[in-house]
């Protein structure tokens, strides 16, 4: 376990709207083609009940919802609700939402069909047990046959660039400095953004776990997944080892 960040770093950064811009967050022409891609990855119809596990701000439960498919979302952020809910309330779209632990979804078994995990929300348990509970918890809450789509970061691309470090100027003006590491022991890499005057000052930070597509395959198949498909891109490129997301397109067995 690592030790020097905090247990719960993704509880307070994803409360503060920093996280918005130092998330990086595609915006509205990639998540359109991210929401075409899910639909045919997954072979979405009209009859899939769809759970978006850690939706964040709803970019793609948003547009799902729009197109009559049905929706909830779960995710720890009340501030992240908020602002789904607030796209959900523009557009007219119904969808539920709930807050809420990936860890301990407050689904019953067998809820959905499918089970989305989106865009880097996964491995920010600083336990692996932790981060592998989550894939049992989604496996849970789907039905037998259910499909689980899981947009990751690729480990060996992450890995090519760090340690790295880089100047960012937020929104508001604050200059900051980016320092990203990856600990090969622990396979998670740490993002630090200190004050760029004051480089000790540490205003935010995050720590992910990193997975290849070996140990992902290994641990889907210990969790009750059958592989459907391994992607680089949501326009269904097969996945070379090189892409910067690892796609991974699974069915619960059983
Ligand atoms: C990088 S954002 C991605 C949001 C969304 N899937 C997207 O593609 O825009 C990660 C989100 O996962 C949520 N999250 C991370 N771990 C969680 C957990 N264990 N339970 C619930 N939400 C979690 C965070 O609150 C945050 O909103």
């Amino acid at each position: 376990m690592q030790k020097d960040v905090s247990e719960d770093w993704w509880r307070r950064f994803f409360e503060s709207t920093a996280s918005l811009e130092l998330s990086f967050f595609p915006g509205d022409e990639e998540t359109d083609l991210q929401v075409t891609g899910l639909q045919q990855l997954l072979s979405l119809t009209p009859e899939d009940r769809i759970a978006d596990i850690c939706c964040g701000y709803g970019r793609h439960l948003v547009r799902l919802a729009g197109q009559g498919y049905c929706l909830t979302g779960l995710d720890a952020s009340e501030m992240m609700l908020d602002f789904a809910q607030a796209l959900l309330d523009d557009c007219g779209a119904p969808a539920s939402l709930t807050r809420g632990d990936a860890l301990n979804l407050p689904f019953a078994d067998g809820s959905f069909d499918v089970a989305l995990n989106l865009f880097n929300s996964f491995g920010y348990f600083l336990d692996d047990g932790a981060n592998v509970r989550v894939l049992q918890e989604m496996a849970r809450v789907l039905k037998p046959g259910g499909r689980l789509f899981l947009d990751t970061r690729n480990r060996q691309f992450q890995i090519l660039y760090a340690p790295y470090c880089q100047p960012v100027t937020t929104m508001d003006g604050d200059d900051l400095v980016l320092r990203c590491r990856y600990d090969r022991g622990t396979r998670r890499m740490t993002s630090r953004w200190s004050l760029a005057d004051d480089p000790d000052r540490i205003v935010h930070e995050a720590c992910i776990r990193l997975y290849g597509l070996d140990e992902l395959r290994r641990l889907m198949r210990e969790t009750g997944f059958e592989e459907l498909g391994v992607y680089g891109t949501y326009g269904g490129d097969s996945f070379d080892g090189h892409h910067r997301q690892l796609l991974y397109v699974a069915r619960k067995t059983g």
